[in-house]
């Protein structure tokens, strides 16, 4: 498989801040609505919080060095709000922003190329206060946090994306109320998915006044919707799932507008759309990152439609595991968009029962093969003419995973809560094995 992929291809691993950094209260970082959100009562299935998480800011040298261990090009990682502004308005913190300072330069020297995500869901608390995403304001917050991480790093990033999978942070976390800041409405769950992206455009905008090199884009989260049946209502059910899910996002970006039918549907919830937003929201982009994990099935009568009673394979998260679904996507996106700018998936990965074995690694062989085949799945696309240039897994190390807490394991690493040890598990090193071999073909480090 490695011959399939050539020799500038991105290969990475994934995390983001929440997940992974803890250190919440040390060198000025703010409160974020994930730390107000870990609070509630039941919010976290384990009750945990990103207090410690995985304590990568003190072990940011080993994290270094374990990420080139396994000999990828690339490392996505994201920029906490509240580390570099408290209060996500006036003062920044140098403090904060050294952290990723010394993130940066870190993976430089070790020729790894840093691609940076602006948002991963750590809305600083005090703008939350202030309406968050549904007030208008935290557009232009938003923008003046980029502009300044872009100042000082943007020189040394790569790829700099606004926004991860705004459709989560719009409607886990403010329809369905599962993400914080736990709201449950759908008006303003819309109007957070509209500012969502009008700050990505705005952003995008002001980075290139400010002579912006590195590849600007967004990411989004999207597997094909089909339908459960071939009934017709099943076949609109997956329709209408398609266009909330996926269409909501990418037609703006790439053809500058919502989809008509979810417009109507939402009514009087639909977001307030000022003159002029529609254009920012098409602004270009050098990249668009594409995370997929499952593809979903759709019924009319609303129901959930379960993989596992279907006696289909299922990851922990009870998601099915299905490849062909990312070459499915990634050729339904090249058809949808004529403007598709080239691809790189984001992030891509499972949550399996790992079982730590009273010595060596983790024999994690269902994610190693859900690896294998969903980059096979990539070069499928490839094959057909879609341009993806990067792959990065979900995720480098176990981690908090939000309102699962610490109870599904993601990574490739296995971490110890107890010790906080980080041991590469059997993907880790099969993934390790892949990159050498593909090096040797000409891939380049
Ligand atoms: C994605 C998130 C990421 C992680 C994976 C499993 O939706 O972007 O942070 O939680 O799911």
């Amino acid at each position: 498989m490695h011959k399939k992929f050539p020799s500038d291809f991105l290969f990475g691993v994934a995390t983001s801040s929440f997940q992974i950094e803890g250190a919440v209260h040390e060198h000025g970082r703010g409160e974020s609505i994930w730390d107000r959100f870990c609070r509630q009562p039941g919010a976290i299935s384990d009750a945990s919080n990103g207090d410690i998480a995985c304590d990568h800011v003190h072990r940011l040298e080993e994290d270094l060095d374990l990420i080139a261990s396994l000999g990828v090009n690339c490392y996505r990682f994201s920029i906490a709000w509240p580390r570099v502004q408290a209060l996500g308005h006036g003062a920044f913190n140098e403090q904060g922003l050294d952290f990723y300072q010394r993130l940066v330069d870190g993976l430089l020297k070790r020729q790894i190329k840093p691609v940076a995500t602006l948002y991963h869901w750590d809305l600083p608390q005090a703008l939350q206060d202030q309406g968050g995403w549904a007030n208008r304001e935290t557009v232009h917050r938003f923008v003046d946090y980029a502009r300044h991480v872009h100042k000082h790093l943007g020189d040394r990033l790569h790829m700099i994306s606004t926004h991860n999978e705004p459709w989560c942070a719009a409607t886990l976390g403010h329809d369905v109320g599962i993400h914080a800041p736990g709201i449950k409405n759908r008006a303003i769950a819309a109007q957070v998915s509209h500012h969502l992206m009008l700050s990505h455009g705005l952003a995008l905008q002001a980075m290139r006044a400010d002579g912006a090199t590195a590849n600007l884009g967004i990411v989004l989260n999207m597997g094909p919707s089909v339908p459960a049946s071939p009934m017709p209502d099943d076949i609109a059910a997956a329709r209408r799932a398609d266009a909330l899910s996926r269409r909501w996002y990418s037609d703006p970006l790439l053809r500058g507008q919502y989809p008509q039918e979810i417009i109507e549907e939402l009514g009087a919830d639909a977001p307030k759309i000022e003159a002029g937003d529609m254009a920012i929201l098409q602004t270009p982009m050098d990249h668009l990152g594409i995370n997929y994990y499952t593809r979903h099935v759709a019924q009319a009568s609303g129901q959930h439609w379960s993989a596992r009673a279907h006696g289909l394979p299922v990851s922990e998260m009870e998601w099915e595991i299905y490849p062909e679904g990312l070459t499915d996507i990634l050729c339904q996106m090249k058809a949808d968009y004529p403007h598709l700018p080239p691809v790189f998936i984001t992030e891509n990965g499972g949550a399996f029962p790992d079982k730590a074995p009273a010595e060596g690694p983790v024999q994690d062989l269902d994610r190693l093969s859900y690896l294998q085949e969903h980059m096979a799945a990539v070069t499928v696309a490839r094959e057909r003419g879609v341009q993806v240039d990067g792959y990065m897994v979900w995720s480098l190390m176990d981690n908090f995973e939000w309102g699962f807490g610490y109870s599904k394991r993601f990574g490739i690493v296995h971490v110890d809560y107890d010790t906080l040890k980080r041991t590469p598990k059997a993907s880790a090193l099969w993934y390790r094995d892949f990159l050498q071999q593909w090096r040797k073909n000409g891939g380049q480090a």
